[in-house]
């Protein structure tokens, strides 16, 4: 059951988008980008993201879960990975929401061992108080406080997904 009304509309969403993708487009400075998408949660925030990047831009994906449900398992699991040879390319990788940071140091690890030139990281989301693996966060979209939430590509059981929106979710009692 997901309660109240949206915790970020679309119009908040959009707005915040545009205004990373303007301060990544000018980081770059019209250097190729290797986006990388880590699915499914971010598949939303991707897509809206890169519409709006204006630097030339390559796309790749991979998908990833380390979560059970609400409770973080602390492992995580590849079930499909990066195509694209990424050695000696300008990596950013897009991630949905960084909450103890497991994933996201695993995956940046796990990607800097094949030699980019450079990887940066972007998350829609970032519950910080929860944070256990101090991992670096180059673009936040927003700092969240420590509730489960669902809607632009985030899910509870993978439901919710195509919310336009972000909401806070709570289970029946
Ligand atoms: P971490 O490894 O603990 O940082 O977990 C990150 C992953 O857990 C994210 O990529 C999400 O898939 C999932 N996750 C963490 N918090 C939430 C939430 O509030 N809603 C939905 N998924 C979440
Ligand atoms: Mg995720």
């Amino acid at each position: 059951m997901v309660v109240g009304k949206p915790f970020l509309t679309v119009e908040q969403i959009q707005k915040r988008v545009r205004e990373l993708a303007d301060l990544i487009s000018k980081d770059y400075d019209g250097r190729e980008i290797l986006a990388v998408g880590i699915m499914k949660g971010a598949f939303m925030f991707f897509s809206d993201l890169v519409r709006v990047i204006q630097s030339p831009l390559q796309i790749d994906f991979l998908i990833a879960s380390s979560y059970m449900k609400t409770e973080s398992s602390g492992e995580v699991k590849i079930w499909y990975d990066i195509r694209e040879d990424v050695s000696g390319r300008d990596v950013l990788l897009i991630e949905d929401i960084v909450d103890t940071g497991v994933t996201l140091n695993y995956l940046r690890e796990r990607i800097l061992m094949k030699c980019p030139n450079s990887l940066r990281i972007c998350t829609f989301l970032d519950k910080k108080e929860r944070r256990e693996v101090d991992v670096p966060i180059d673009y936040v979209g927003f700092e969240i406080p420590n509730e489960f939430v669902v809607g632009y590509g985030l899910d509870y059981d993978n439901r919710f997904r195509n919310l336009p929106y972000i909401s806070v979710f709570k289970k029946r009692a």
